[in-house]
């Protein structure tokens, strides 16, 4: 029996040929070899290294070895020992029939080896059900990463994740050897850190909706929702992310989206010109000394829960109107001789950042805070406007963390027709690899001064997706673009062709992927139609599917289909689970822009005018709060045949500043109109209508107050 199952063993350990090591992050060297190492149920861990003590206990969780010693035996185990003239980061992994050797100059590097080992394992070994014996491949690794900091912000303040979501996202980021979580807990939308001094900042500013003073913004109305986490929580979750090598970052964003703050404490806020308080506002008054009593009494309990020295203050999109129209500080800009308020924003970082030194913190700032002249030089910031942006923050001397929104923001959507925000791009994984400091004007001299990259995912749109599926859309749009992220990270060390990068995601790192119970987005294949065939164009080894326009039901593609409308078929691939979005041919998504004109009882922004929705420009801005009875009229200039004819308050990315409740009447003869759908998040959509000449939206309730909607142009879809 025994013989039988080494023989097993062997044969597994030669088909598995060396070319299949594929690792993501890609190592620094990496020579392969076939002397597999066969992981066994008698394997023994060998650490005598103190400070390694929780890698080992992580390890054994996932490679399910009971077996623990401080010295090797002869043969048959996996060692981590420390070498203090490596980097801390740094490691060596080698693989031999006998053994899996790692030494590692710290913890980081240690950690990291682990994580190189479990990529040369099964994809299994992710769901700690690994099955024995298991192969590891044979190769010598020699590794260390190109930029100190590899980061990853989650906006927790938009979107409430809870904390089990948080861990399992340290899982995920940890896997892909990212080392720092920023942990974006305050903002417009919510306080999600609990204050024991100050407690109803979380206990009531995490919540929005129903009866809380945060008003419901971003894609639900109807019901109070939100959370917060406890201090105990929170120390829970730095320590599970100490273990996995990731030092958290916490985040309060300041002065501006202060809206949660200022709801809870409106006293915060700048004066009216006319002296009296402030009701409403984002940004916190820079010149109330009781403010910055306040403060310290908040961020000294904030300091005292994180280990880190970093601590991000924000900095970012402060309105400035509210200072200038504050009579306080308008007259500290006066006095001191400015007229920019980037001068008071500067007073105001500087007064946090004294508050930091106290508890021994240094601050982190987005890029708007980088220029007044007062932030500290150890400050880090963190260029998100653009790469030009962050070389100007170099040129300033500061540590600068790379995230331009238009390679690193990963709310942004991944194609035109996905889900997602796209104010800021529309890029998938392809344009995230593609990043590159040459093409984008730094010398190789600037490219040493980096500090590293940081993805982030903003969550606006993600809490409009609804329920479980945010978390699933938090996936989606973070993965494979985080394994990018990785691999620039870490030096990018497979010379950045986007094929050879993504021959090692969809051949090995989707299997992983899938282990860890991740929900990623598979990259869509190309659609082509010629001679009356449409056929696909796979670029990948996962499986595609169709179904007809209007139809659910799923058939497998096999080949070629011929069709003189091949706009009508909708393509996905489909890998163990994850998907693609769908794609079609071009003339799938051709529409029609007849002309119309529109008018409403309600009045728009200046700016953001009706005229935009007639241009089919996309998105106009209404300039009050609409009461149940308001409306909108399209009066076409012909009547409309089409296939399909959507209209569509609020914005068009996210489900937000949406007419809640309301109907759709339309006209087919420009006088009579009969109610043909109600809103659904604020959309009504009609197929195969009869041509319609006019049509009307009304409101059925009245929105909060002091909130405006938006609309959009209407989207139609010729008859095929
Ligand atoms: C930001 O996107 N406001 C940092
Ligand atoms: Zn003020």
């Amino acid at each position: 029996m025994k013989r039988l199952f080494l023989a097993v063993v062997a044969l597994v350990a030669v088909t598995i040929s060396a070319s299949a090591v594929a690792i993501v992050p890609q190592p620094l060297s990496i020579s392969k070899h076939n002397n597999t190492f066969v992981l066994l149920p008698s394997t023994m861990l060998v650490c005598d290294v103190e400070e390694f003590a929780p890698i080992v206990k992580y390890s054994q969780e996932y490679l399910a070895l009971d077996h623990f010693a401080k010295v090797a035996p002869k043969s048959n185990y996996i060692s981590l020992a420390l070498d203090k003239s490596l980097a801390e980061e740094e490691y060596h992994l080698s693989v031999s029939r006998d053994a899996v050797q790692i030494v590692a100059g710290g913890y980081g590097g240690a950690f990291y080896a682990m994580q190189t080992l479990f990529q040369l394992l099964p994809s299994e070994v992710y769901t700690k059900q690994m099955r024995l014996p298991a192969v590891v491949k044979g190769c010598d690794v020699k590794d260390k990463p190109k930029f100190a900091y590899r980061g990853f912000m989650l906006d927790v303040a938009r979107t409430f994740m809870t904390k089990e979501n948080v861990l399992r996202y340290i899982d995920y980021i940890a896997y892909h050897k990212i080392n720092k979580l920023h942990w974006h807990l305050t903002d417009g939308q919510g306080w999600r850190i609990e204050i024991k001094s100050h407690p109803r900042l979380a206990k009531v500013g995490g919540f929005r909706g129903g009866d809380s003073p945060i008003n419901a913004a971003l894609g639900k109305w109807n019901e109070k929702y939100g959370g917060y986490y406890t201090q105990e929580e929170i120390r829970e979750v730095v320590a599970y992310a100490k273990v996995r090598n990731i030092e958290i970052i916490p985040e309060i964003d300041l002065p501006g989206h202060s809206t949660a703050l200022a709801r809870i404490y409106p006293e915060v806020l700048c004066k009216n010109a006319d002296g009296t308080p402030r009701k409403s506002g984002a940004v916190v008054c820079a010149t109330k000394e009781s403010n910055y009593i306040l403060l310290e009494e908040i961020l000294s309990e904030v300091c005292a829960l994180f280990p880190s020295k970093h601590f991000h203050i924000g900095g970012d999109e402060v309105n400035m109107s509210q200072w200038k129209s504050c009579p306080d500080c308008s007259a500290w800009l006066k006095k001191s001789g400015y007229t920019d308020g980037y001068k008071l924003e500067d007073m105001f970082i500087g007064r946090i950042q004294a508050i930091l030194a106290k508890y021994g913190k240094t601050p982190s700032v987005w890029n708007e805070a980088a220029f007044g002249g007062g932030l500290s030089k150890e400050a880090w910031v963190h260029g998100w406007k653009s790469p030009e942006i962050c070389k100007q923050v170099m040129a300033k001397g500061y540590s600068t963390i790379f995230m331009p929104q238009q390679f690193f923001y990963f709310d942004m959507r991944q194609s035109k027709h996905e889900n997602g925000a796209i104010w800021g791009g529309c890029f998938d994984v392809r344009k995230v690899y593609s990043f590159d400091f040459a093409k984008e004007g730094f010398t190789p001299e600037e490219v040493a001064q980096v500090k590293g990259f940081e993805a982030a995912a903003w969550s606006e749109v993600f809490l409009s997706q609804g329920g479980d599926k945010s978390i699933d859309f938090i996936e989606y749009q973070t993965f494979p673009r985080l394994c990018a992220l990785a691999e620039l990270g870490w030096g990018k060390n497979g010379g950045g062709e986007w094929q050879e990068f993504h021959n090692r995601l969809y051949k090995n790192h989707y299997d992983r992927m899938a282990d860890m119970g991740l929900n990623f987005r598979i990259t869509p294949p190309n659609v082509k139609y010629n001679n009356g065939a449409l056929t696909i164009e796979k670029i990948d080894n996962s499986a595609i599917y169709y179904r007809m326009e209007g139809s659910d039901k799923r058939s497998p593609y096999r080949g070629a289909i011929r069709t003189s409308k091949p706009g009508k078929y909708l393509f996905w691939a489909e890998y163990r689970g994850a998907k693609s979005p769908e794609v079609a041919h071009s003339s799938h998504y051709k529409t029609l822009k007849p002309k119309v004109t529109l008018t409403s009882s309600l009045k728009a922004q200046p700016k953001y005018g009706y005229h935009r929705v007639a241009n089919y420009d996309m998105n106009m801005r209404v300039a009050e709060t609409y009461k149940a009875g308001d409306w909108f009229l399209f009066e076409f200039e012909e009547p409309v045949e089409c296939r399909s004819i959507e209209f569509i308050t609020g914005s068009h990315a996210v489900l937000s500043r949406l007419i809640t409740k309301g109907y759709l009447e339309v006209s087919h003869d420009g006088k009579s109109f009969h109610r043909v759908a109600d809103l659904e998040n604020g959309r009504a959509k009609l197929l195969n209508p009869k041509p319609i000449k006019a049509a009307r939206i009304v409101a059925t309730d009245d929105d909060v107050p002091g909130a405006t909607i938006r609309l959009c142009s209407p989207i139609i879809y010729p008859k095929w």
